[in-house]
């Protein structure tokens, strides 16, 4: 092994997810079971940058696998991305006489760890903590499947007073660039029309859409607008245009939020999340370093960073295909 670990260090970074707390949890108490010391940085790399430690023993993490949201708190650091503040992180970091950093986050987090990993050698592995799906390598990312019941629950609702009113309702969900969560939670709750920002349907297609919809005896329709969607300038241009050129509905818009970040996490979550954080220290013990552990076909892989990242976000062309056929 090529580096001599006793104290490790971990942080959440970017937008937080539910089941994150599972997986510091996870990383502390697998720690503990090695023989390792475990230090929590506070706000990511922000904390990272500012010193912001406290050492875990397993009591630490007690009562935390059943929260949303992360305790050790989460943030975007701009200073992370300089050369400068990357410095103050590594001396930070020798002070504390951490030897080994477990950052859990999205596509910025692992962005910044390579970054990091240009200029100092100190192993880091990465586990996909996002709402959004949008990581490669990896089936699924810590928060998603929390994520996906909220949105599918939310929808639920709306349905019945969609369906009362005969109206057509718009609801935005979240995914900057990704559409899995939109594309998944709106098969999930029944949807008519998914909008995604991997395919740009265009306005026509999605009156005409909808237009088919009334024509075959649908009295009310929900359309799941992913944040990210180009179809409009955004989703109240969308529901303008529709009212504007599909006489005799009413179009309401849900903007679901950051409602869909929060809860308690899904069973399925913790789960993964645990696995995924006693893998990580086995991945360092292995003397791994700069990849990310994630789940493929249910069994624990190692993925560079890079490629974690790499390229655009890539959507399940089968899962189009059940939208399509379910929504006639
Ligand atoms: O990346 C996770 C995410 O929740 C995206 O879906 C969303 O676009 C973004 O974060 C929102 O970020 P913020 O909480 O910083 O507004």
């Amino acid at each position: 092994m090529k580096y001599n670990i006793k104290k490790i260090g971990v942080l959440t970074s970017g937008g937080d997810s539910p089941g994150m707390n599972a997986a510091i949890r996870a990383v502390v108490r697998s720690s503990v079971y090695h023989n390792l010391e475990c230090v929590g940085i506070y706000r990511g790399y922000e904390g990272l940058i500012e010193g912001d430690f406290k050492a875990l023993n397993a009591r630490s993490v007690k009562n935390l696998i059943n929260r949303g949201g992360t305790f050790l708190k989460s943030a975007r650091s701009p200073e992370f991305r300089t050369k400068e503040g990357r410095k103050i992180a590594f001396n930070n970091l020798k002070e504390a006489e951490i030897d080994a950093l477990v950052v859990i986050g999205g596509d910025g987090t692992f962005s910044g760890a390579i970054a990091f990993l240009e200029e100092y050698d100190i192993p880091v592995i990465g586990l996909p903590g996002t709402i959004d799906n949008d990581i490669n390598g990896t089936d699924y990312t810590i928060g998603y499947d929390t994520a996906l019941n909220t949105v599918v629950s939310a929808i639920d609702k709306i349905r019945d007073t969609a369906h009362s009113h005969n109206r057509i309702f718009l609801v935005e969900v979240m995914g900057r660039d990704a559409g899995d969560l939109a594309l998944s939670a709106g098969i999930g709750s029944g949807a008519e029309v998914i909008l995604i920002p991997e395919q740009n349907m265009g306005r026509e297609r999605l009156v005409e859409s909808l237009k088919r919809n009334k024509k075959s005896g649908k009295t009310s329709s929900i359309v799941v607008v992913s944040e990210g969607d180009k179809v409009g300038k955004n989703i109240f241009d969308v529901a303008e245009y529709i009212e504007n050129n599909l006489k005799g509905y009413e179009v309401r818009v849900t903007v679901l939020g950051h409602v869909q970040r929060g809860g308690t996490p899904s069973c399925r979550d913790r789960v993964f999340a645990s696995r995924l954080g006693v893998s990580a220290i086995d991945a360092l013990l292995r003397g791994e370093t700069n990849v990310m552990v994630g789940i493929n076909n249910n069994k624990i892989v190692s993925v560079p960073f890079t490629d974690a990242i790499k390229g655009d976000n890539e959507i399940d062309t089968d899962l189009l295909r059940v939208a399509d056929i379910t929504s006639i």
